[in-house]
């Protein structure tokens, strides 16, 4: 299997580290040449990369094609484009809706959306896909698995969800802070934090059964401590203050992709 990147930034990079690491079906990536130090250290590393000049080029060898350009270029570089009716297009560009894509890059070819995250280079990040073609489902399940949603709403609010990470660190400063205030060193109560959370992440990975409110209970004693902080963050509003701010980023994303 050909597998063709326009746009050669920082996400290509992680999905090709992590395909190389895992993908014996691939037998060639091609890049686009911008940009240019993402794709010269690819094909430096790695034998089955090689660098095009010509997007059109890649269209034309690959059987697969990301679209990996930031959305304000997103037409320029990819109107006029002609994929052969047997190519799979997966777009990882943010907002763009297909019906856009689809008048921009003519011939047939089959579209999907992506949002692969960087860890997709260490075949540890779960792909939102839409609509979810097998083989496209399949690639991203070497990356460490992928989920189709049925509608665009359902997928937006899978970008919606991605938009959480640096509120996961907040409350991981703001505890350490607070740990700080009260004689902690910084490093160490980093150190503490990081490992309490790596190891609640692996828990709930490894009891794919366990709902997350199951987990809530299940790491609530009666009358004990952890169930003290969750009351207390679920009054203070806690859970509100999320559903209101993936409320707004998700209006965002429409009113974006209606823009685009
Ligand atoms: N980063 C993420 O975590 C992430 C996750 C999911 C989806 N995405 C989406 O993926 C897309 C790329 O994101 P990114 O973070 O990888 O951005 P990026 O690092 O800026 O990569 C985009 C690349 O496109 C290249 N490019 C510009 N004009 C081009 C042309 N005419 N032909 C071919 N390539 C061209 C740029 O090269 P130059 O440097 O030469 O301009 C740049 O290297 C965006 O639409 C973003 O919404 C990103």
């Amino acid at each position: 299997m050909k597998l063709g990147f326009i746009g050669t930034g920082v996400i290509s990079d992680a999905m090709i580290r992590g395909l190389l690491s895992t993908d014996d079906a691939v037998s060639e990536i091609v890049v686009s040449r911008r940009g240019r130090e993402f794709s010269q250290k690819l094909a430096t590393e790695f034998d089955a990369v090689r660098i095009e000049d010509d997007n059109q080029a890649i269209m034309d060898v690959a059987d697969i094609v990301f679209l990996a350009v930031r959305p304000q270029i997103a037409e320029q570089v990819l109107s006029g484009l002609k994929a052969p009716a047997n190519t799979q297009i997966v777009s990882l560009i943010a907002t763009i809706p297909i019906a856009k894509l689809q008048g921009w890059i003519s011939g047939g070819a089959s579209f999907d959306r992506a949002i692969p995250l960087p860890s997709v280079a260490h075949c540890n990040c779960v792909t939102a896909v839409y609509p979810g073609a097998p083989d496209v489902i399949a690639l991203f399940e070497k990356l460490g698995g992928a989920v189709a949603a049925d509608t665009i709403d359902a997928f937006d609010g899978y970008a919606a969800g991605s938009a959480l990470m640096a509120t996961y660190f907040e409350i991981l400063e703001s505890s350490a802070q607070w740990m700080v205030a009260h004689g902690s060193d910084y490093a160490d109560a980093r150190r503490y934090l990081a490992a309490l959370f790596a190891g609640l992440s692996d828990n709930t990975i490894k009891s794919p059964d366990q709902s997350f409110a199951a987990l809530v209970e299940g790491h609530s004693t009666p009358g004990g401590l952890n169930e003290q902080v969750a009351q207390t963050f679920m009054r203070q509003k806690g859970g509100a203050a999320i559903h209101s701010a993936l409320d707004d980023v998700f209006a965002r994303i429409k009113a974006a992709s209606s823009g685009s």
